[in-house]
């Protein structure tokens, strides 16, 4: 009885997925039919199942990016019917269902696309850019070997909330592929944001805006005009309100660099 309740849910879809051998390859658009799929199976495990039938066909499978498949690594990043990380809020791809789809639909899957992410392969592409940003100033120099006692460094409640707020990036990209301009501000205000409201972030805080910022515009991402599109896509969804704290550290940051040198990692202060 189980059994045929759930054969009734199943249903059929159609995966037009978008297929680049590599960065100099041209890509198109490829159909892939999926009968008798069940509204309960994850999106990736869809691309699993197709991936199966084209290994069984002796065909090249998908190429996708996927690590943890709970919302946390950030590298199940597509963009699904237009729409970084698919029809859901607040969730990943790989946090996504198929009970978000009807029967009959055709699901366009493709890469994120922005300049700063070139395409590898399919629907993965290079997002070491926000490795760069990471490095160029997402630590601290402080030592944190061993946990303090909470007192020692009391750290308002709303500070802290907006910390953690901020360090539930998990760096996907969605933000970017949704902004017309490819801005990466979310995700740099994210992780600024993060280290800045805190006290044992203070000593790099002029130095690692403006690091981050700089390392930002290098890799080639475009500016913000405030569309909020980024937010709107954020699988944890962080607020756009970062980005003026990170524009208000950054302007205090410059303007005090004209009066003192600052160096990363060398105790700028801010407070
Ligand atoms: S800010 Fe949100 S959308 Fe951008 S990289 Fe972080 S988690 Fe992904
Ligand atoms: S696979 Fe890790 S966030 Fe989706």
């Amino acid at each position: 009885m189980v059994a045929e309740k759930t054969a009734k849910k199943l249903f059929s879809v159609t995966l037009r997925v978008w297929r680049q051998a590599g960065p100099a390859q041209a890509g198109r658009f490829v159909d892939y039919p999926a009968a008798n799929v069940n509204p309960d199976m994850s999106f990736l495990e869809l691309l699993d199942v197709v991936n199966d039938g084209l290994t069984v066909k002796g065909e090249e499978p998908i190429a996708f990016a996927h690590d943890c498949r709970e919302g946390i690594c950030g590298t199940c990043s597509c963009t699904i019917n237009g729409k970084p990380h698919g029809p859901g809020h607040g969730i990943a791809t790989c946090q996504l269902y198929l009970r978000s789809f009807r029967e009959g639909d055709v699901i366009v899957v493709e890469p994120f696309r922005a300049r700063a992410f070139p395409l590898v392969k399919d629907l993965v592409v290079d997002r070491s850019a926000f490795d760069k940003i990471q490095q160029a100033g997402g630590f601290i120099s402080v030592r944190a070997g061993t946990a303090p006692d909470a007192n020692s460094a009391p750290v308002p409640k709303r500070d802290a909330d907006l910390a953690m707020d901020a360090a539930t990036c998990i760096g996907c990209g969605a933000c970017v592929a949704a902004c017309k301009n490819s801005s990466a501000m979310l995700f740099v205000a994210a992780k600024v944001s993060h280290l800045g409201l805190l006290p044992q972030g203070q000593p790099e805080r002029d130095s690692r805006v403006l690091a981050m910022v700089q390392t930002m515009d290098e890799a080639g991402f475009g500016s913000c005009t405030n569309q909020y599109e980024c937010s709107a896509v954020c699988p944890k969804l962080i607020s756009h309100d970062f980005i003026a704290r990170m524009n208000r550290d950054y302007v205090k940051a410059l303007f005090k660099s004209r009066f003192q040198p600052v160096s990363l990692g060398g105790g700028g202060g801010a407070g």
